[in-house]
């Protein structure tokens, strides 16, 4: 009788349980199957179900914009002086030819042309990144490269545009309004991609480098010129030329956003850009001119190479 009672009391409380358990289930299953919608569970078919495959390959992660828009509206406020050699940009102007003869000589020692033709960067395509009004883009096609030139401001666009139209040599020079970031979407090569005094001015330094090292064709070279952030640029680059002589106007440079040599080597590396050259620009006051040099402590330039097997 004893052992009746106990049994029924156990048949009653599995019951209970059972149900106390279908009735979790039929919650479980009621808020969560939503969320599982299309997931293959191993009870549906362990026969069948789908061995581990390898990872379909990733799709390359965005680069981040390069652009910073107070620089930019420095830039777009002075645009209609860049051809005034005595004008805001009348340090490049006298910096020209001494970075084009850097230029000249580094690209022709990597590619092997002879730098004393009259054309000796024929047959190359080269990017000129932040090309402003062109002061760049036209000596390059004059000496025989294909040049593309790009600029995020699209005044300074236009003004390059304007200006190289009066030269046939340099009319079919393509200048764009847009950003390295946006020609590495549209999968633009270069056999050389250069960035002559733009990375103190973008807002990721190492994102534009890795787009500047994507835009470049493997084997390629990539340029860049930048001021060191150093005690002597401060007191030349900042002070003198903003302060003293006036030759830019106030607040144009950080000098927080300069890189060192060896952080723009560093970074440059990182972005699969192997630095094989690089050299300083240093002016003269009593001159007035520019000349190449060892000395990097303020403005220098770097040649770099993409690998070959880097893509
Ligand atoms: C100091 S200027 C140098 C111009 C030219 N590279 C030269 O050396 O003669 C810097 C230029 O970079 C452009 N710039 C700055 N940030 C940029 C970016 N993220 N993408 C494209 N151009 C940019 C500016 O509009 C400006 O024309």
């Amino acid at each position: 009788m004893r052992n009746q009672k106990k049994k029924k009391k156990k048949l009653k409380a599995t019951a209970m349980a059972s149900n106390y358990l279908r009735n979790l289930n039929r919650i479980i299953h009621d808020r969560f199957q939503p969320l599982l919608n299309g997931t293959r569970f191993f009870s549906d078919g362990a026969s069948s179900f789908p061995q581990p495959q390898p990872k379909p390959k990733q799709p390359p992660s965005p680069l981040s914009s390069s652009l910073n828009v107070n620089e930019l509206a420095k830039f777009a406020a002075i645009a209609d002086t860049w051809w005034d050699s005595e004008g805001p940009f009348k340090p490049l102007h006298l910096m020209n030819p001494t970075r084009l003869a850097f230029i000249r000589s580094a690209l022709c020692r990597h590619f092997k042309k002879d730098p004393y033709s009259a054309k000796p960067l024929e047959g190359l395509k080269i990017v000129d990144v932040g090309c402003g009004g062109g002061i760049l883009s036209e000596p390059l096609a004059r000496l025989g490269a294909t040049v593309t030139g790009l600029d995020a401001v699209e005044k300074n666009i236009k003004i390059a545009q304007l200006h190289a139209g009066l030269d046939p040599v340099t009319s079919n020079i393509e200048f764009c309004c847009t950003t390295a970031e946006k020609l590495v979407e549209e999968g633009r090569k270069f056999d050389a991609v250069m960035a002559l005094e733009v990375i103190e001015h973008v807002a990721e330094p190492a994102e534009f480098c890795k787009s500047l090292a994507a835009l470049t064709v493997p084997n390629g070279a990539t340029l860049i010129s930048t001021i060191n952030r150093s005690m002597r640029a401060y007191a030349t680059a900042i002070v003198a030329a903003e302060y003293i002589l006036r030759w830019l106007p106030r607040g144009t440079h950080q000098w927080s956003s300069f890189l060192t040599p060896e952080e723009l080597v560093l970074i440059l590396q990182r972005a699969g850009i192997h630095v094989e050259e690089m050299a300083g620009f240093v002016y003269n006051p009593v001159t007035g001119r520019w000349s190449l040099s060892d000395d990097i402590s303020v403005n220098f330039i770097t040649l770099g190479t993409k690998s070959n097997n880097t893509e």
